[in-house]
């Protein structure tokens, strides 16, 4: 039989060494194909681990059902042992249907693998495995991994309901700090991270390709000025900067590849005032199907609801504001479920910029004074521009609650 094992991680190793033991005892398995997004390490189980022989690797794209095709084409695989992670479950058993081969699931069930031999189990967690000892884990006999974090990784990945498999992705605290931010800001959902230039870069490098042009208010935040204007540049994303209060330049600076519209408002750091519902009906108007963007760091959801202005997604830095406390770094995107679920599964999941659980629960405590907050600033911040809007010695006070300020 010709075997395919998708993924060398953990599960994907443990089953190489099991076909590697049964195989002293008869020859069962002709070839035995260990493949992995990374190479090296399929290599390093075939080569060091099972001693290459029928053992060989491969690279494959457990995303992608033509990449599964073409290693099952290539070696006449009979049967896949997916020992990979279960958010591609889907994809690998769908694959494996279509092209008539046999599929196990290795997490869950590794021991079947051979019935006539039944095996003795020794129940092992996945944090316990490391994959250089793997020597001593032969020895030891073990010769499955059924952890409780498999198992439920697995139900979770199988339901419905969204699931905790892997904190990068997804966690409990994390998951109750995006539906508070949800609920806040009005929007579908809310994904935490690791900071606000972590959610911007998430979102845009998830959502943007060479080619496409962003539009963006002459006044933001330096890194996420940086990140459009130096290092998108380099991968071939345009941006245009102007004064968003010229509305009129707004509407003509669309293109039909525009693909964002992205701003501030209050702005970081002049407190320029931009109509969030102007803007977006200016963009909805238009032939351009750009997103519109807005990071709403300063004005929080106590003052403002960019969504309710009819904007499709709201940016934090939950650092400031939302946190309160200056104890917690953090960042925060809300909007429409099928857009947040783009960016966690590719952005975030990929990027790495993930929220420290920790810095959620101090973030989520930071909500619940918001409101508290949120007024005494606004008071002591009027009483400091007045002061200093009345002081002979200060030229000018950016605050929009002044008359003085254009966006008052
Ligand atoms: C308006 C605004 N957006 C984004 C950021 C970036 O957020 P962080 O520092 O949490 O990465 C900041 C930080 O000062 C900010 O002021």
């Amino acid at each position: 039989m010709k075997i395919l094992i998708i993924g060398a991680g953990g599960v994907g190793t443990s089953a190489a060494m099991i076909i590697k033991r049964a195989g002293k005892e008869g020859d069962w398995a002709e070839k035995v194909v260990i493949s992995d997004y990374n190479f090296a390490r399929a290599e390093e189980v075939a080569d060091k681990i099972c001693g290459g022989g029928k053992f060989v690797a491969e690279r494959i794209d457990a995303r992608s059902p033509e990449s599964i095709r073409e290693i099952i084409g290539k070696h006449e695989v009979g049967f896949v042992m997916n020992a990979v992670e279960p958010l591609f479950n889907e994809v690998i058993f769908d694959t494996c249907l279509e092209a008539r081969v046999g599929y196990l699931d290795c997490a869950m069930t590794l021991s079947v693998q051979h019935p006539e031999k039944p095996f003795e189990l020794t129940n092992v967690k996945l944090g316990d495995y490391q994959f250089d000892r793997h020597e001593q884990w032969e020895k030891a006999g073990v010769m499955a991994i059924v952890g409780s974090g498999v198992e439920q990784g697995m139900a979770a990945a199988r339901s419905t309901e969204a699931g905790d498999c892997y904190t990068r992705i997804s966690n409990p605290t994390n998951n109750e700090l995006g539906k508070a931010m949800a609920a806040l800001e009005g929007g579908e959902m809310g994904l935490p991270f690791a900071s606000g230039a972590a959610a911007f870069s998430a979102l845009a490098l998830t959502l943007l390709k060479a080619g496409d042009h962003v539009l963006c208010d002459d006044t933001t935040y330096s890194a996420t000025n940086y990140l459009l204007n130096e290092l998108l540049a380099k991968f071939g994303v345009e941006t245009t900067q102007l004064d968003f209060t010229n509305y009129d330049a707004v509407g003509r600076a669309l293109r039909p590849n525009t693909r964002f519209v992205f701003f501030e408002t209050p702005c970081n750091p002049t407190m320029k005032i931009i109509d969030l519902a102007r803007i977006a009906q200016i963009v909805k108007e238009s032939a351009s199907e750009a997103l519109t963007v807005v990071d709403n760091t300063f004005a929080t959801p106590f003052v403002s609801t960019p969504l309710a202005c009819g904007i499709d997604v709201v940016m934090h830095s939950s650092t400031k504001f939302l946190g309160g406390h200056g104890d917690a770094i953090g960042g925060i995107l809300v909007g429409s479920k099928a857009v947040i679920e783009e960016i966690q599964s590719v952005g975030l999941k990929n990027l790495g910029g993930c929220a420290s659980p920790f810095n959620s629960f101090l973030i989520l405590r930071g909500l619940k004074t918001l409101e508290l907050r949120m007024k005494h600033c606004s008071t002591m911040a009027r009483a400091v521009a007045e002061f200093l809007d009345a002081h002979p010695k200060v030229a000018s006070v950016y605050y929009p609650g002044l008359p003085s300020h254009p966006g008052y």
